[in-house]
């Protein structure tokens, strides 16, 4: 019988393409994947440490688990959890038997065939990215929709953020490696392409080349649909990449660009290397290049110090972007930051307060972008059933999810779709023959 292998993912899609990255590694051993964690040989839960609550995740899946697992299943521990607090969790659980680090993924297969718990429980969690890249085997398995990893890590130090001490400096791989994953991606089906990064307009894998020349690049691939990458800084963005959206025409009219706060002194307390100015500015060039692009955003609320002026000044920086989706999060206080020592934390019912005003204007917004779609034709890339029987689900060209009555045989497809309705988080529409 082959051997199993259930995956189970927390945080960024970073997390999702190393979980894929590691089912691959195991799959040339002859494991396959299962979404039944009970008949699973080998469990592994891919963890992250962003935000407070995030390993309480992880305790509480482990939790679970122990329930209904096999008796002798292994159970492997990943991701920044483990970066930041391996040692630590290794002792609160006994369960675990390996605990991996973020740039460790490539030792999976040997840890696995050799592992032997009397010997005592591993934990592996080093540095750089180099060598993971080099040494895991390509893709065995793409969805419709496939990651691919260009860059790792970060040299910003935004004060509230663990990413520099979990995920290390910045790494970026070459275009000839990151070209050969793709064109085997799209071998293995996929039809759309997200280039991620920590800090993805960062790429700067080959002398004097941008993002944007990379995007051209892969353009060429034929059987390629689709281009995105995810996610930007804002002061890093170049001309070529903004022009990129004008120029290529598989590249999705769509850009994550986080601003995190609409105060510049924030901004300034944050250690974000840019003004509001700044940013309103990229954001119209966007628009310039490529008018209809839908603009997506990341906020925190209740850094310490803001004041009510302060976010005043988000809610306003907010109503002139005019977002089409954003992710907003209450500032959590991050053992090791900078900004966890500041003295003047706020208040968690501030914070909660204005998490809630902000998240019903950014709603708002989102509502009235879904809503300007309906009666327009769009393309739709099937990726999964719909939770009703009969339908598939996919996204536009704006990364609305889209829900349409449409065979299976269709998953995988890009179809036309006439949008018939859309609700703040979602749209639906006919397939038009
Ligand atoms: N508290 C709250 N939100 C955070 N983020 C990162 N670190 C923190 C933190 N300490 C948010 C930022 C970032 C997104 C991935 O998570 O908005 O862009
Ligand atoms: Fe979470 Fe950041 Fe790690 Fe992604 S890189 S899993 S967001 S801590």
């Amino acid at each position: 019988m082959t051997k199993k292998i259930y995956i189970k993912t927390f945080g960024c899609q970073m997390n999702v393409y190393d979980s894929n990255r590691m089912r691959d590694a195991l799959m040339v051993l002859g494991y396959t994947e299962t979404q039944k964690p009970e008949s699973a040989d080998i469990i592994l839960i891919n963890t992250c440490h962003i935000r407070e609550k995030a390993s309480e995740k992880l305790f509480s899946e482990l939790g679970r688990l122990n329930q209904i697992k096999k008796k002798n299943a292994l159970i492997v521990v990943a991701g920044c959890v483990v970066q930041a607090d391996g040692a630590e969790i290794l002792k609160r659980s006994p369960m675990i038997d390996i605990a991996l680090g973020p740039q460790s993924y490539h030792e999976l297969p040997q840890l696995v065939t050799q592992y032997n718990r009397q010997k005592g429980r591993k934990i592996v969690a080093q540095f750089p990215a180099e060598s993971k890249f080099d040494s895991l085997p390509e893709p065995q398995k793409s969805s419709a929709n496939a990651f691919l990893a260009i860059q790792e890590g970060c040299d910003n130090f935004c004060s509230y953020c663990v990413v520099p001490y979990t995920r290390g400096c910045e790494y970026s791989r070459s275009s000839d490696e990151i070209i050969k994953e793709a064109k085997q991606l799209v071998k293995l089906g996929a039809k759309e392409i997200m280039l991620l990064g920590q800090n993805v307009n960062c790429w700067h894998g080959d002398k004097g080349r941008d993002l944007g020349d990379l995007i051209q690049d892969i353009a060429k691939i034929r059987g390629l649909k689709r281009i995105r990458y995810t996610t930007s800084y804002p002061s890093k963005i170049t001309q070529n990449l903004i022009q990129s959206h004008a120029k290529v025409k598989k590249l999705m009219p769509y850009i994550h660009i986080p601003i995190q706060s609409g105060s510049d002194r924030v901004l300034k307390a944050m250690n974000r290397q840019y003004t509001v100015a700044e940013y309103e500015k990229i954001v119209n060039d966007f628009r310039l290049a490529r008018p209809d692009i839908a603009i997506s955003s990341d906020f925190i609320v209740g850094f310490p110090g803001e004041t009510e002026d302060d976010f005043e000044q988000t809610l306003a920086l907010v109503e002139r972007v005019k977002y089409a989706s954003s992710f907003s999060f209450k500032f959590s206080t991050r053992p090791g930051t900078p900004a966890s020592l500041m003295k003047n934390q706020i208040d968690e019912a501030v914070k909660t307060k204005r998490l809630m005003k902000l998240q019903k204007l950014l709603l708002s917004q989102q509502r009235a972008f879904n809503e300007a779609t309906v009666g327009k034709e769009l393309d739709v890339l099937l990726t999964e059933r719909g939770k009703v029987r009969g339908q598939l689900l996919g996204y536009s060209p704006y990364m609305q999810g889209t829900v349409v009555r449409a065979p299976i045989s269709k998953l995988g497809e890009i179809v036309r779709v006439k949008i018939t309705d859309a609700t703040a988080t979602a749209l639906s529409g006919k397939i038009i023959k």
